[in-house]
């Protein structure tokens, strides 16, 4: 079998925020020490999911928010991103004022270009998923492109209502009476007057500057776009035990069933031409016998042998 190569679509959007703090209280005790994006989603670190799922759509450049003391943990992990041929840049956010701040922290990263944000706790994984995220990402240019995915229970998510001719005509944080099971997932894709829209915004109820509040005033000047992941995606926001475990599980599975590696970033790295074989090969060379380094050396064997 050939060696697969990924090719990176052209989208306005080459850089990314991926927003990693917050208190983790609904995972406790387990972030009592650890931020909740480095726990363990079967053999790798939560942000390691959203970090792939980006670089998937040609994006290169990260901003990562966290609180100031996971700062360290996280450069302990990336550094600046070099050795997967990014960049890898850090931000503080002090306290969970909103997940829509990021993007007024975010501001001189965004620097007035188009730009993508996503929540450290969000994995997507399916088929056709990159050509979907990259036609989100065609959004950015002059509005607001987001990914939306049916769920059982939208009362715990931002949902969006559409008329019979699928336009946006309603969104709403966490409803208490949903009127549609479209749930906004927390992958976004905005133009760069998002920054100024947010930095309009007030507090919602529970002190917070909502992403939801941004976009719905992009719905409301006809800007919101969406995209609907299919029956073939699966979408988890793994912000509680159930949902890292469910998770957890789902990788795990089909990982074993089909012998290949979800969320590898030196593995995306090396398909994207990101990096040649030789630092492939290096990286994967570094690593003590275990589980990851079986996997990599699967891509590197393929690699070399075809
Ligand atoms: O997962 C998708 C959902 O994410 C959306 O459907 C909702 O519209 C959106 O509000 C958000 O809801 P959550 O209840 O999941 O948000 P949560 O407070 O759990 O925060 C999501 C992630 O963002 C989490 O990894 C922590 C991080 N975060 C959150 C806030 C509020 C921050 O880093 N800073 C913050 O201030």
């Amino acid at each position: 079998m050939a060696f697969a190569v990924y090719n990176a679509p052209d989208t306005p959007c080459r850089r990314a925020i991926i927003l990693a703090g917050g208190t983790g209280s609904r995972l406790t005790p387990m972030t009592w020490a650890i931020n909740k994006h480095l726990l363990p989603v079967f053999d790798k670190p939560m942000i390691y999911y959203p970090l792939t799922t980006l670089m998937f759509v040609g994006i290169r450049d990260f901003l990562i928010i966290s609180n100031a003391d996971a700062i360290p943990e996280f450069r302990r992990f990336f550094g600046n991103g070099s050795q997967w041929g990014l960049n890898i840049e850090y931000a503080t956010q002090d306290g969970a004022n909103g997940i829509a701040e990021a993007l007024l922290i975010g501001e001189a990263f965004i620097a007035g270009e188009p730009f993508s944000l996503v929540l450290g706790d969000n994995i997507y994984y399916g088929h056709g998923l990159p050509e979907m995220l990259a036609a989100s990402a065609m959004h950015a240019r002059n509005g607001a492109g987001v990914l939306t995915y049916s769920v059982s229970n939208p009362q715990d998510y931002g949902v969006l209502t559409v008329d019979a001719a699928g336009q946006p005509v309603q969104i709403a944080e966490k409803p208490a009476n949903p009127t549609s099971n479209r749930a906004i997932t927390g992958l976004y894709f905005y133009c760069a007057e998002a920054v100024e829209m947010a930095r309009a915004l007030t507090p919602s109820a529970r002190g917070e500057l909502e992403i939801t509040d941004l976009n719905r005033v992009f719905m409301e000047a006809g800007r919101l776009h969406y995209e609907e992941l299919g029956r073939g995606s699966v979408w988890f926001d793994v912000g509680t035990t159930d949902a890292l475990f469910a998770a957890s599980a789902y990788i795990e599975i089909v990982q074993r069933r089909q012998s290949i590696g979800i969320a590898f970033p030196e593995e995306v790295a090396f398909r994207l031409g990101y990096i040649d074989l030789d630092r492939f090969s290096h990286i994967v060379d570094g690593l003590p016998d275990c589980a990851y380094r079986g996997v990599l050396e699967d891509v590197r064997r393929e690699a070399t042998e075809g």
